[in-house]
């Protein structure tokens, strides 16, 4: 196979993958919806549906690393996405902070680990978690993870508690935000009061 034929392959490869992954986020912002009492479309519609909602992938190479008690891979986070999907090639790395305590997430062949992140938190008024993970070196193998994450649009849409879950027992818990301004809060670890409510 040319190089070519090699690019042209993969591309096609990924466009499949995207379109079979645009479906599996549908059905799971349904799921998402009807958890929170809401209609089934309120996710999807929320963030932008079919013509606005993103897939970003990103690729992460993890080197193999004689101490790996001494580095880490990726630092403590939680991802400004709504949900974040990860494969990756069955070398043991990812954690996650449940309980008070790092838990390793299990390599099961055949499937993939879905993350909530930052948008459904701040969507679902804190009903749903966005988790902190971290990633680790292994002593032993390279790791590899391919992650798409799920964005709404950058200025188009403004992130906030939907009314439908803010009570008064239970008061809106995220300050309205463009996902834009979510990513500049994240970077430059901005308190909550930094917000400026935009127009
Ligand atoms: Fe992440």
């Amino acid at each position: 196979m040319s190089l070519e034929e090699y690019h042209c392959w993969c591309s096609e490869v990924m466009k499949e993958f995207a379109e079979r992954l645009r479906g599996v986020v549908s059905k799971m912002l349904v799921m998402l919806s009807l958890g929170l009492g809401l209609e089934e479309g309120k996710l999807e519609k929320e963030l932008g549906g079919m013509e606005d909602l993103l897939l970003q992938m990103k690729i992460n190479y993890y080197p193999k690393c004689p101490q790996p008690d001494l580095a880490l891979g990726v630092e403590a986070h939680t991802d400004v996405s709504s949900l974040s999907f990860i494969l990756h090639n069955m070398v043991p790395g990812l954690q996650v902070y449940k309980d008070s305590k790092w838990v390793t997430a299990k390599c099961v062949p055949d499937s993939m680990i879905v993350h909530i992140g930052d948008t459904l938190e701040i969507l679902s008024n804190g009903t749903y978690k966005s988790i902190l993970h971290r990633g680790l070196v292994n002593k032993e193998k390279v790791r590899i993870s391919w992650a798409v994450f799920c964005e709404p649009p950058k200025e188009k849409i403004v992130l906030k508690p939907l009314p439908e879950l803010v009570t008064d027992k239970t008061p809106p818990k995220f300050p309205p935000r463009t996902f834009a301004q979510h990513l500049q809060y994240k970077l430059f670890k901005k308190t909550q009061e930094d917000f400026v409510s935009p127009k």
